[in-house]
């Protein structure tokens, strides 16, 4: 179970906080998701709870336990917006075992595997796949690290209608044996499989029911 307790991220150089008092509780195998414009703060929060960057005040837990950014690395695996750009491995198994060359072909398959990647050739260059078939890689990339939480910031952004709907059919699978938590600007594509949901303005979450979302999604959707 993962709790965080009124966290604030505010670095001097900037006249408010970015992070205001931040309160969330995540069960494993579930699915967070987080909603909110542009500059709302989103990514900043994935980069705490990645362990890259340092709260002001506040605290993260892990099974009642609390970590510092150096045990946020381990347990965390973050997946960034547009994760493709960051690509630098020649082939696809290069690029599953950047930073852990120890890892054995059956881990990279499994990896593989848990994305639907696993007819791909692991001699092929991560730039050949797929927008789609790139995003899937990219969590590979994380997976295969076994992560005990899993970010993911933007994780349908640049995507057409079939792609997206096939990554939120694959993070719906992944929930089952991983904990996820998803930041997004845009709240359609993952209502339907989130299991907690919260919105975020200008560094403040607020928690709301997917569900009710949901509804109200639809409904405008109708509206229009
Ligand atoms: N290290 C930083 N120093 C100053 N301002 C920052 C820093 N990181 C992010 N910001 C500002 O914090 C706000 C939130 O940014 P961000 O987390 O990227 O939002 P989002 O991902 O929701 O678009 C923005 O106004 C951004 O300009
Ligand atoms: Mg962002």
């Amino acid at each position: 179970m993962l709790h965080i307790r009124n966290l604030t991220y505010h670095p001097t150089a900037t006249p408010t906080a970015i992070l205001k008092s931040v309160n969330l509780d995540l069960a494993p195998q579930h699915l967070g998701l987080i909603i909110g414009p542009s500059g709302s703060g989103k990514s900043t929060f994935l980069e705490i709870l990645s362990g890259l960057a340092q709260p002001t005040s506040g605290a993260v837990f892990w099974r009642e336990q609390k970590l510092i950014s150096e045990q946020l690395q381990q347990l965390a695996g973050l997946v960034f917006q547009f994760p493709e750009r960051h690509f630098c491995g020649g082939t696809i198994l290069e690029e599953l075992r950047l930073g852990h060359p120890e890892l054995g072909t059956e881990r990279v398959k499994q990896a593989l595997t848990e994305v639907g990647l696993e007819h791909l050739s692991l001699s092929n260059s991560p730039h050949a796949l797929s927008g789609g078939q790139q995003r899937r890689l990219a969590l590979a990339v994380q997976l295969i690290r076994q992560p005990n939480l899993l970010l993911l910031d933007e994780p349908t952004a640049g995507l057409d209608w079939s792609m997206r709907q096939q990554l939120v059919s694959l993070l719906a699978k992944l929930k089952k044996n991983w904990t996820l938590l998803v930041v997004t600007h845009d709240a359609g594509d993952m209502l339907a499989i989130a299991d907690n949901c919260w919105t975020i303005k200008q560094g403040e979450l607020e928690s709301v029911d997917p569900k009710s979302l949901l509804r109200e999604t639809k409904q405008s959707l109708s509206a229009a």
